[in-house]
């Protein structure tokens, strides 16, 4: 075990934990930011996606050892009120089903978003690529992101 002081959605969050603990983990068991989903454990899902320094990652492969000082962003900490604009253009589109890949979904559009505000169909796909989805939901995903980037048609 080893302590880690780490710094998530604004806060400093101190954890005792063994230093080969994925992010997955210490977020849902540890901190209860349960927002981050277990869907494969491998990185094959997308269903776990945070930021870490404002680049889109997954938690399952992300040992907490390998964090450092860098900012850690899940789906609790993407606004305050639910009101990024990627969340309100999901809203908007209706874009999900049963839900359980969204918040990674929506964590990877926000990235692709803050790096390319305006991406193109082709880098859309290229950046929402490594998230499944089981019900389907890319047509509207792919909408949304148009919508919360300004450019839909
Ligand atoms: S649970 Fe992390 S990519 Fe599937
Ligand atoms: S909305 Fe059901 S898995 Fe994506």
């Amino acid at each position: 075990m080893a302590t880690f002081n780490l710094k998530i959605n604004g806060e400093q969050q101190m954890v005792d934990v063994d230093p080969s603990t994925p992010m997955l983990w210490v977020l849902r068991d540890h901190l209860k930011l349960v927002g981050t989903k277990y869907g494969c454990g491998i990185a094959q899902c997308g269903s776990c996606t945070i930021h870490l320094g404002g680049v889109a990652v997954r938690a399952c492969m992300l040992t907490v050892s390998s964090v450092g000082n860098q900012e850690i962003r899940t789906i609790e900490g993407l606004s305050e009120n639910g009101d990024h604009p990627v969340q309100k253009a999901w809203l908007e589109i209706d874009v999900p089903q049963c839900g359980y890949c969204q918040a990674g979904q929506i964590m990877s559009a926000a990235a692709l978003l803050e790096n390319n505000p305006n991406p193109s169909d082709n880098e859309i796909e290229m950046a929402m690529n490594g998230n499944i989805c089981r019900c389907g939901t890319y047509t509207r995903i792919k909408k949304a992101i148009k919508t919360a980037a300004g450019s839909a048609s």
